[in-house]
């Protein structure tokens, strides 16, 4: 990419220079995933890539927002008075959907402002880029207009976002992973309850690694909204016989004694991802507690091998990615992150190995699919904040 500079962009734009700036990561997830909504456990971070926007108050009630990331759409121009969806307004109506769910929950705005967004995660690979717009605009407008929110408030109305105005039924995950993340942590986080726990990620002399498989996330939503209502037909199933409110409250043992209860074979292979794979979470941690990242990666492996069978959620893609990476010399686990249907894998694999081990992937993946792979190093950071300091990228 060219060398741009934010803040000339930010004069040439709007015709002025202060601003604030806020930035807000992506997330990967290690492991725990399609656990949030089943009331699991899910152990994500926030990347040290993510959204940041330029941001200045008006003294109307419009409101301009550009995307140097979709330069075709232009600058969207819009009244505080209208914020409904328009699918014409596309990455927009992430930004629109937050400043409407704050004035539901009674959050004074009185006045627009111009915003500049900018975002280095790759768009629609599964790495959030949607949530960390919404946080990006959920800080942005908590300090332009001196609203006292509550971090888990903020991560409540992005997931409000999600599922009330954009209409995708996700879990609390990726906002709160972005919204709560710390610089080389993960974080574990009981999705029930929202406690949560840091967990330092001792690498040693390994690295993550992102693997992009570049295929689009096609239906990705209505896929993604299928698999929820799988899991939430075979609660009611076993609700009928047991009183548990999610199926995360389900060991592996008691859901083998009450598979049966679900009626569809289908549901009980979903219920038994979720349950499987909340086990392997909480399990996750207490390995890389006792410094057993080949335990950790163990696990990674098998949470692959559960999403591709029991929840069918991977794909060819992802699975070339996953399959190549676990042959490799030096790679302790592989597997997908986010909500799978294409997007990204993760691996972590050994500081010395990386090139040899992203050859080998690539050439993999190329045979398999004909196209080419992207790999970026993950380090975890921060969550939401302002950001000071250039934006100046090259
Ligand atoms: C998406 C959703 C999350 C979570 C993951 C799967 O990222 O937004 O809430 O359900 O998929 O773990």
């Amino acid at each position: 990419m060219a060398e741009m500079n934010l803040k000339r962009t930010f004069r040439t734009l709007f015709g002025y220079e202060e601003h604030l700036i806020f930035f807000a990561p992506g997330r990967i997830n290690l492991i725990g995933e399609h656990t949030d909504y089943n009331g699991g456990y899910v152990f994500p971070c926030a990347i040290t890539k993510g959204t940041y926007v330029l941001a200045a108050k008006r003294k109307d009630q419009t409101i301009r927002m550009y995307s140097k990331n979709f330069p075709e759409k232009e600058v969207i121009t819009l009244s505080l008075e209208d914020l409904s969806f328009q699918s014409s307004h596309d990455w927009a109506n992430y930004p629109k959907g937050i400043i409407l769910k704050l004035f539901e929950h009674g959050y004074t705005i009185d006045h627009g402002f111009d915003l500049l967004f900018y975002g280095n995660i790759p768009n629609g690979a599964g790495l959030s880029s949607s949530a960390s717009i919404e946080m990006a605009t959920g800080v942005m407008l908590e300090q332009l207009f001196n609203l006292s929110i509550n971090r888990t408030d903020l991560v409540r109305i992005g997931q409000k976002v999600e599922n009330e105005y954009i209409g995708v039924n996700s879990g609390i995950m990726d906002q709160f992973a972005i919204g709560m993340g710390k610089k080389n942590h993960g974080i574990l986080l009981d999705c029930h309850t929202l406690d949560y726990q840091y967990a330092p990620l001792p690498l040693d002399n390994h690295v993550l690694l992102i693997m992009n498989t570049n295929k689009e996330r096609t239906l990705a939503s209505s896929q993604y909204n299928e698999r929820r209502a799988d899991c939430e037909a075979a609660l009611r199933d076993l609700q009928a016989h047991t009183s548990i409110d999610t199926l995360g409250e389900l060991s592996p043992k008691e859901f083998e004694k009450k598979k049966e209860y679900i009626k569809n074979p289908v549901n009980r292979q979903r219920a038994r991802h979720a349950v499987y794979e909340n086990e392997r979470t909480k399990e996750s941690l207490r390995r890389l507690q006792k410094g057993d990242l080949q335990g950790f990666g163990d696990l990674m492996n098998a949470s692959h091998i559960s999403l591709r069978d029991d929840y069918e959620v991977t794909g060819t893609e992802l699975d070339a990615l996953a399959e190549a990476a676990w042959t490799q010399d030096g790679c302790i686990g592989a597997r997908m992150t986010g909500a799978g249907f294409g997007g990204c894998a993760i691996a972590i694999v050994e500081k010395n190995r990386t090139e040899a081990f992203q050859k080998n992937v690539q050439s993999y993946y190329r045979s398999v699919t004909g196209y080419d792979a992207d790999f970026y190093e993950a380090h975890a950071g921060d969550g939401a904040k302002e950001w000071i300091g250039e934006v100046c990228f090259t």
